[in-house]
Parts: C-alpha cells; structure tokens; sequence
C-alpha cells in the first residue's frame, strides 16, 4: 500500500484523517506531531493517539529552537501583529510545513495530508510551502469530504476514537500562542467562556500585587529576563508564565481570513503581547523619527506576508534583510510593571540611545535657548501666507 505523511496534532480534526486516509484513500498512515513548543502533554497526547488508533508509524519531531530561532525571533523583531494577533499559528505553519516534507522524503511517501477545513488560513500556508519546496501530492481529507465538525464527531465515535471533553473548541498551540476557536466562540454575540482560557489568568485570579520586570534585548532579541540569561525558547516560556499570570495577553478580535470571511477568533498570547510591547518600546529611543515611521509602515507589510502564507515570499527576506539591519541598535533594557491585564513602561535604557538628556534637560544653560527664535520665526511659512491671504 502506498504511504502518506499526514501531520498529526492529535485533536479531532487530525485523527479523524488518519482514518480517512485508510478507509477512503486507501493508504498506510505515518503520522507526525512537529513540536513547536506546544505543551509536554499535548506531544506525548499525539502519541498516545497514534498508538490507540494503530497508526503505520508515528514521529515527534523537535522543532522548538528552530521556530524559536528563526521565526519567532523575526517576528520579535518585526513587531509582527495581524488585525492585533500576533501570529503564532501562523508562523509556525511554514516550518511544520518543511519538517513533514523531510520526513516524507526520508519515508518516501507518495503523499502529504493535512488536517485543516475549507475555510482557514492554514490550508494555504501548508500547501504553499509543501508545493514550493516538493512536489508531494497533497491531500486534504475534511476539505476534500466537506466535512463539518459535528460530521467529524460522529465518524470519530462510529470508529472509536476517543473524543476528549476540549474537542469543542478548535485550538492550536506553540509557545508563542494559543488560538482558540469554534463552538460557542464562533458567533460574536457571545462570550468567550471562562473555560476555553488556559494560558492567561482572569483579571479577577491575576496577581493582586504589581510585578516589576526587566528584559534585556540585545539586536532586537530578547535574550534575559531579570537579569537572567536564558535561550529564546526558555526566555519565551517565562514570560508566557509572568505575563499570563498577571492577565495579559488575551484577544479576543474579529479576523479578516485569506478567504475573505469575517471570524471571531480568541487568543492567549502573554509572552507575545509582553515581549513586542517591550520590544517597540526600546525602538522608540533608538531609532530615529523616520526609522519609526519606516517600521511602521514596513511592519503590517509584514505581517500580512506572513499571515497570508506568504513566508516564502522574496519581500518577506527583503523585509528581513533591512530589520535585520536596523536592529543592530536594539539593545538595552525595558522596565516593565505588569498588573491586571496591563503593561506600562517604566523605564528604557539603550547605549545607542538617540536621546539626549544634556540638550532635553529644563535645567540645561548651554544650549542658548535663544537660539530657537530663527527657526520659530520660519515654521509654517506657507501656513502664514495662506492664512494671511484668506482672512
Ligand atoms: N486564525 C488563526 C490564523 O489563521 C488561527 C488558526 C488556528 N487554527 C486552529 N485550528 N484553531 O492564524
């Protein structure tokens, strides 16, 4: 029988394909759960799934540094936010993407499945990658049937896949986020329910004292926290638990997907929302005005490329290139106090900081105010004649 690699989380969607994939196509199932940094639980949950279902063969693939390294880091650096989400399923696909195509040449399948519906964004960011790095057959099992999810419920309960009390909501984690979607949150007018949060605490549980903390950047990369040195993947993971413990980093937003459709989606990312808002921060001391506004503009650039499957795309690595380059100022440190869903800056330090506090200073005698009075007298000159002339 012909082989096909189908990557795996373990939720509904995926475990239902693996069957699919036997009954209706016809071929033996290697399943692959890339671990972007989603709970311990969550790779070893995959796994047990695959075993109960008698997968042909199962694999985890540890992609944590990598995605850390190499696409957050960018991300971190771009101050990459779509719509007010920060993009973590998003810039996760490409790699899962690129670990599967490895795993399928080594495996030498005929094909690639991926779990995602007709409607989402994550169809497009696999299937771009996996037809612009290989050339695997691509098979979409729910899109393909036009599945629903209550349709997929009782596939999965008429050929006995356990159905875990979550499988409600639709979600999707890393370490940069979790996404949330599906049920009752579909439809705007309702509530998120308390139970679909599980990363970021209520503003009623959060910390009721204020928590003071520093981070250092160093080329636009956060790399301590507290004056703690740690890698990107663990730094990410300690602020995911700081800032989620004090109630940041809840979204909650209406979408706009690639298909044009309108969807409420929900998200839990403290560390993103934590080490961006430090990140911008210590930009607006180094760079100059027009850097600022460069950034600005080049950052929803950016971040629609990489919402909208477009990693691969030559001006995402332009984009790159020139952060890159500008970041090389980035360093230096932010003090933040966190507190009921709240960041403030309290303070920003950088050695190619573009702020003097000789010149700004009211106490400051040297430079001769006086001075000014030209400049004064020549601003909004065209305003002037133009007000002169009409009035
Ligand atoms: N809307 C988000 C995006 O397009 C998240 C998708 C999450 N997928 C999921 N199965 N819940 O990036």
């Amino acid at each position: 029988m012909d082989k096909v690699v189908l990557a795996f989380s373990g939720g509904l969607d995926t475990t239902v394909c693996v069957k699919l994939l036997e009954e209706k196509y016809n071929l033996d199932v290697i399943t692959a759960c890339v671990d972007v940094g989603q709970p311990k639980e969550e790779i070893e949950k995959a796994k047990n799934v695959a075993e109960s279902i008698g997968v042909f063969k199962h694999y985890s693939i540890d992609a944590r540094e990598e995605f850390a390294d190499d696409f957050i880091s960018k991300g971190i650096k771009a101050n990459a936010v779509y719509e007010g989400y920060p993009l973590s399923t998003a810039l996760a696909r490409p790699l899962i993407a690129m670990k599967i195509i490895e795993l399928a040449e080594m495996e030498g399948v005929t094909a690639i499945a991926h779990g995602c519906t007709g409607k989402g964004n994550d169809q497009f960011r696999f299937e771009s990658i996996i037809r612009s790095m290989s050339n695997f057959k691509i098979i979409a099992p729910v899109r393909e049937l036009n599945l629903t999810r209550t349709e997929e419920q009782d596939y999965a309960r008429s050929h006995g896949i356990p159905l875990s009390p979550e499988a409600k909501f639709s979600v999707d984690e890393n370490i940069w986020g979790r996404s949330i979607e599906g049920d009752v949150i579909e439809d705007p007018k309702n509530e998120v329910p308390a139970e679909a949060y599980l990363w970021v605490k209520s503003v009623e549980e959060a910390n009721s004292v204020p928590e003071k903390i520093s981070i250092d950047f160093e080329s636009g990369i956060p790399i301590a926290i507290n004056d703690e040195k740690m890698s990107l993947i663990d730094l990410i993971a300690k602020a995911n638990k700081i800032a989620g413990s004090n109630g940041i980093g809840k979204i909650d937003i209406i979408e706009d997907r690639m298909v044009g459709l309108k969807s409420r989606e929900v998200y839990e990312v403290p560390g993103a929302t934590l080490l961006i808002e430090a990140h911008r921060g210590l930009e607006g001391l180094v760079f100059t005005k027009d850097e600022l506004k460069f950034i600005d503009y080049i950052s929803p650039l950016y971040s629609d490329l990489v919402y909208n499957a477009l990693w691969h795309e030559p001006l995402r690595e332009d984009l790159d290139k020139s952060i890159d380059f500008m970041q090389r100022r980035v360093n230096g440190r932010v003090v933040l106090n966190l507190f009921k869903g709240h960041i403030t800056i309290l303070s920003r330090e950088s050695k190619f900081s573009l702020h003097d506090i000789e010149q700004i200073s009211f106490e400051d005698k040297e430079n001769d105010q006086r001075e000014i009075e030209g400049m004064i007298k020549h601003h909004g000159i065209q305003a002037s004649i133009y007000q002169k002339q009409n009035h």
